[in-house]
């Protein structure tokens, strides 16, 4: 795919990004969006009466529209935050009344660190109880799974779906942290059998700032805002507000708006590539990665070997520091993530203390790009490993 169109790569030419897990750059399409909203817009959404607030209003309500069309779901099944991180707290304070002494949370064991310590905090707050699905604690109890539709470590996708079909048999909710997939496939969050669903637009070549929790309207109807503010009531009296019933009384105050028409921008982009071609590309990216670190002997140093995965993989060296690959990685202009990633309890169960070297492919990511990381890496080995 190409390059031309992310300015980052056209103002370094030389760079090889491979830390699209962490965040993705983006193309001049969605910086022209969050430019032109400056420019020739610039005003607030949903209060003022006059031509350009109603300009700003109908295009924040286009991109929750094309927001809900990409995963397959209703605008009014929408709710803007900040990122993942915010989306899964809103998921995870938002459930809290459903919840009393004895209940399970689930959560998979391959969980990031954002996926992990609301719920942590939430089951210290109820009496509620965590447990991971190594643990096999009895369904009966289950109250929330919780789980990451793709690793960010070992690029793994998860297929959950018996669990989910028995869960939810029992009434149980369904919380899917779609962060790292939602860049790398067609999603649909309803066909998933999610009743939550997180991710930020960041990680798709969107805005920083800007997250989507999908909450279907049964499970919107059991959820209780994180946030408290303007635009969210029907009535307001001195000593009590009548919230919205519907998805607006999740977003309080002033959104994000530029970068929500940023992701507008961003779905866009992806839709007319489609998100088929995007998935093949990534798919190709993989299947060459492995090859040339199986050629080079460097797969045995691959942290998992899913038989399913998106453009994520991770490399743990017995002797030389993540971090020392990194700085070497670094001089020859490539990116890469050194450390835990936030996935510390998976590092633990994993005894990575020290972490990993991971790299992560994003639509611009060619396999010239994966020839420098391979011959980057080896150099490093020779010198610190003789
Ligand atoms: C699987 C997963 N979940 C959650 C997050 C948190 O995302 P954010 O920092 O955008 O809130 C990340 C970010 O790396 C992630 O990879």
């Amino acid at each position: 795919m190409n390059r031309a169109d992310f300015p980052v790569l056209v103002n370094h030419p030389k760079l090889v990004y491979l830390d699209s897990a962490n965040t993705t750059l983006k193309p001049k399409a969605v910086i022209d969006a969050v430019h032109t909203y400056y420019a020739d817009c610039g005003a607030n959404i949903g209060r003022a009466t006059y031509r350009l607030a109603e300009q700003a209003t109908s295009a924040y309500d286009a991109a929750r529209h094309q927001t809900a069309q990409f995963i397959g779901a209703a605008p009014d099944e929408i709710i803007f935050t900040h990122s993942t991180t915010y989306a899964l707290n809103q998921a995870a304070w938002g459930l809290r009344s459903t919840l009393k002494s004895g209940d399970i949370i689930l959560l998979s064991d391959h969980e990031h660190n954002s996926n992990i310590i609301v719920w942590q905090q939430l089951a210290a707050q109820t009496g509620a109880r965590l447990a991971y699905l190594s643990d096999q604690p009895p369904l009966k109890n289950v109250k929330i799974l919780a789980f990451t539709l793709a690793s960010n470590i070992t690029g793994q996708i998860f297929d959950h779906s018996k669990l989910i079909s028995d869960l939810k048999k029992t009434g149980a909710i369904i919380v899917i942290d779609a962060a790292q997939a939602i860049s790398k496939m067609p999603l649909n969050a309803a066909q998933l059998g999610a009743d939550l669903l997180a991710f930020s637009a960041h990680k798709l070549y969107a805005p920083s700032g800007v997250g989507v929790l999908y909450a279907n309207l049964e499970t919107q109807a059991r959820l209780t805002p994180l946030v408290y503010g303007s635009q969210t009531f029907a009535a307001i009296s001195r000593q009590n507000t009548q919230l919205l019933s519907n998805f607006e009384r999740f977003e309080a105050g002033t959104p994000n708006i530029e970068g929500a028409l940023g992701l507008a921008a961003a779905l866009k982009y992806l839709n007319q590539i489609s998100m088929a071609k995007v998935q093949a590309h990534d798919q190709a990216l993989v299947t060459y990665a492995l090859s040339q670190l199986q050629k080079y002997r460097l797969d045995q140093y691959l942290v998992g070997r899913p038989r399913c995965q998106v453009g994520v993989l991770s490399l743990n060296h017995p002797r030389i520091h993540p971090h020392d690959f990194a700085l070497f990685l670094d001089n020859a202009n490539i990116a890469v993530r050194a450390g835990k990633a936030c996935s510390d309890i998976l590092m633990q169960k994993l005894g990575l203390g020290r972490g990993v070297v991971r790299l992560s492919f994003g639509l611009y990511t060619t396999k010239s790009d994966i020839d420098k990381f391979i011959a980057g890496y080896r150099k490093t080995m020779e010198r610190l490993d003789g």
